[in-house]
């Protein structure tokens, strides 16, 4: 580990660009933490992580594909805080795509950060689903690992060994490869064939049945989608490597869970399964009897946006919260570490158990998000209260498309709960399940169906009404100027919020998701019924681009920014 004078005096170098920052100061600090030269690939291409293209990171330090160290050096200290920002939402969303130069894609471990005289290496950690980077510290000095070091806390220098608690970035990445090995053949599957939702649902199954060591629903469930012997067996070898983790104590957690998600929205990097984000997909209900299906675009919410929300709405332990869309239950899985960071775990597990509702009208995102919620806690794994459900009505009409779990009934009552939090589907038309009933109810509930009835309106009009009339809180991604743009029988629902609702914050975003052009904005209101008209409302935008100094434009750092415009608003800046 280097804490010495020499990085100090690299450090002191004036230089006036990038270029010249890049030859004086970071080079030779690479050679003195002993980099070797084939270890180091400056002007390193990946995908753009938050929209189209392809950007450059200065350096990748790695061991053959592994790779290791991001670097993003800038001539002034002043551009230190950008600087690491970016490192930091580059190498947590790795896509290498440098030509002639293979690598994997997966979280890059380490970070350093150079800007004029002050520099910082970072070891990644997992935070709720997402990764932050720690500095690395040496008596309170910032401290720089050595190449040997590096390979060491890679096991790169020793066989392999099981991996520790405190390795929780490894065990994510070891958990994507792990699903993404256990889906091989399950997706081959010739029962399950072209039916990309039903092979994730038996992906969920079988590692539910191999938590409860159920070995022959295992070898039936594998037998109704006539696997095949070599398959089963390359399957049931995977599930006992799986056992032996979750025994050991190496394969829970937080990590676990968003290795799970890193794969469902990509595994592989291949792009091959079918049933993720963008991807429209048909998805089965029933009507007058007969089985139909329509199509459905799926959305994941990235896990820093998911993240920046939960601290906006800060859940607490004693609270009642539910995400009325859950999808992939990603905001119910980062409450509850959310919880457990600012509490205690023995208050997260009952939490997540008793207190925490995830609602969706797919079964397929209901089975994902329990499963989410299950490597958090495997041993609540049948007390989480994800429902099948369609989240607009209070009570499922008798004839309702999809298979309803009528408990969710009684989780839905007006005014039950202290934050509603998630993404609801934000189309022009509404594209849920029994668009009669809805559209009866709202008609007779809410007097705004002119206009036509469309996702947005429901879900925000659904939102204040689940959340408790006095303080309750609701904390929703909308599509952009829903409050302010839109005039499609917008009037009414804008006046009864104001009428109930505290507006607290809006950011509007440039494209989140990827692929698709719309513009989301996190809203945040908090139900008052007399509310304070002069309380101050911090409105922000973040860009898609900015300007520097010398006129050349930039892609903006999103996440970043929105993590420093959390900050603002939560006073921690
Ligand atoms: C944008 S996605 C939410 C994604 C989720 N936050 C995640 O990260 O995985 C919207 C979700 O709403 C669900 N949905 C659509 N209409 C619904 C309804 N009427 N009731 C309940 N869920 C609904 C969809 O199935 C989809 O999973």
């Amino acid at each position: 580990m280097k804490t010495n004078g020499r990085i100090r005096e690299l450090l002191a170098t004036p230089c006036f660009n990038d270029i010249e920052y890049g030859h004086r100061v970071i080079w030779p600090l690479l050679d003195h933490l002993g980099i070797p030269l084939h270890a180091r690939r400056p002007q390193f291409q990946i995908e753009n992580p938050f929209g189209n293209g392809l950007l450059r990171l200065d350096y990748l330090l790695h061991h053959e594909d592994l790779p290791l160290v991001t670097i993003e050096g800038e001539p002034t200290a002043r551009q230190f805080e950008t600087g690491y920002r970016q490192a930091k939402n580059y190498s947590r969303n790795f896509k290498p795509r440098q030509r002639g130069c293979p690598m994997q894609e997966r979280t890059v471990p380490f970070l350093i950060t150079a800007a004029g005289g002050r520099a910082e290496m970072c070891r990644a950690i997992v935070r709720g689903l997402n990764i932050e980077y720690e500095p690395i510290l040496q008596d309170g000095q910032p401290a720089f690992l050595e190449w040997d070091e590096l390979l060491a806390e890679m096991g790169l220098t020793e066989p392999a060994a099981a991996l520790g608690p405190q390795q929780r970035v490894l065990i994510a990445d070891t958990a994507t490869q792990f699903f993404t090995e256990l889906f091989e053949p399950i997706d081959a599957a010739p029962a399950l064939r072209n039916q990309e939702d039903r092979k994730i649902v038996l992906l969920n199954r079988l590692i539910h049945l191999a938590l409860q060591r159920d070995e022959r629903a295992i070898q039936t469930a594998c037998q109704a989608a006539k696997l095949g012997q070599r398959r089963l067996g390359q399957l049931l070898r995977t599930i006992g490597w799986y056992r032996q983790k979750i025994e050991s104590d190496e394969f829970t957690g937080v990590a676990v869970a968003r290795g799970y998600r890193t794969f469902l929205q990509q595994p592989g990097g291949r792009g091959r399964h079918r049933y993720f984000t963008e991807e429209s997909q048909s998805r089965p209900y029933w009507k007058g009897g007969r089985l139909r299906y329509r199509n459905v675009a799926r959305f994941f919410t990235p896990a820093e946006v998911i993240q920046q929300m939960v601290r906006v709405a800060q859940p607490r332990a004693a609270e009642s919260v539910i995400d009325m869309t859950c999808g992939t239950g990603g905001y119910l899985a980062e409450c509850v570490e959310y919880v457990a960071q600012r509490e205690d775990a023995r208050r997260a597990q009952e939490f997540a158990a008793r207190r925490l509702v995830g609602i969706d009208d797919d079964p397929f995102c209901v089975s994902c998000s329990r499963a989410l919620l299950a490597f958090l806690y495997p041993q609540h794994a049948e007390r989480f209260q994800v429902y099948l459900h369609n989240a607009l009505y209070r009570r499922s009409p008798s004839d309702s498309e999809i298979d309803e779990d009528w408990r969710a009934d009684t989780r839905l009552r007006t005014g039950r709960y202290d934050l509603v939090l998630g993404n609801p589907p934000g189309n022009d038309q509404y594209s849920g399940t029994n668009r009669r009933e809805v559209e009866r109810q709202w008609r007779s509930r809410f007097a705004h169906t002119e206009g036509g009835l469309m996702d947005h309106h429901c879900f925000l009009r659904r939102a204040v009404d689940l959340a408790r009339p006095e303080g309750g809180r609701i904390c929703l991604l909308l599509p952009e100027g829903l409050l302010t743009r839109d005039n499609r029988g917008m009037p009414v629902l804008r006046q009864a919020i104001a009428r109930e609702c505290e507006l607290r914050l809006v950011v509007t975003l440039p494209r989140v998701f990827k692929g698709n052009n719309a513009r989301m904005a996190i809203v945040f209101l908090v139900r008052n019924p007399c509310p304070d008209r002069r309380r101050k409302v911090l409105l922000v935008e973040v860009r898609e681009h900015w300007q520097d100094g010398e006129g050349v434009e930039r892609k903006t750092d999103l996440f970043g920014e929105l993590e420093a415009t959390v900050n603002r608003y939560l006073g921690v800046e």
